[in-house]
């Protein structure tokens, strides 16, 4: 599945009563993904989602990452009847609209993530290094005065 939101070309693998959702929903208790990165929209997301949310309800949902709130232990699986029913972005009746309009405000308080850059490097050049340079070494570029406001440590 087409998955957009978090990212320009996010997808789902849905492979039998499995779906990879990568960065769209995380764990019910974390919510679901950012949509500030580049390429990122809060409308995609809730779209792409919305199309997660349409599976059958016993679907097995592996989630990309999970924030662990509250330092519970690590979660890697949901389904997507307790995503609808429990998610805390998702389940207490949200329209599109309370969904981007949360979701806009909240990415406008979270900070940079300390390997965006390198990552964007790499993956805008389909996940290809930087070609070296005359001494042999390949080099990542990162705007040190650019970007006042993020996380270096
Ligand atoms: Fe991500």
């Amino acid at each position: 599945m087409f998955s957009p939101g978090h990212t320009q070309a996010s997808i789902t693998y849905v492979i039998g009563d499995a779906a990879f959702v990568h960065d769209t929903l995380f764990q019910p208790d974390g919510g679901t993904a950012r949509a500030d990165f580049p390429g990122g929209n809060a409308h995609s997301l809730w779209d792409s989602i919305q199309a997660i949310l349409s599976l059958p309800d016993e679907t097995r949902l592996f989630t990309g990452h999970d924030y662990r709130p509250d330092g519970r232990e690590p979660v890697w699986e949901s389904t997507v009847r307790q995503q609808r029913e429990t998610n805390i972005h998702l389940s207490n009746g949200q329209t599109v609209e309370d969904y981007v309009s949360m979701r806009n405000e909240r990415d406008a308080g979270l900070p940079m993530p300390k390997l965006l850059l390198p990552s964007l490097q790499i993956n805008i050049n389909g996940g290809a290094l930087p070609k070296p340079e005359d001494n042999g070494q390949r080099y990542l570029k990162i705007p040190l005065n650019a970007l006042t406001d993020a996380a270096w440590d």
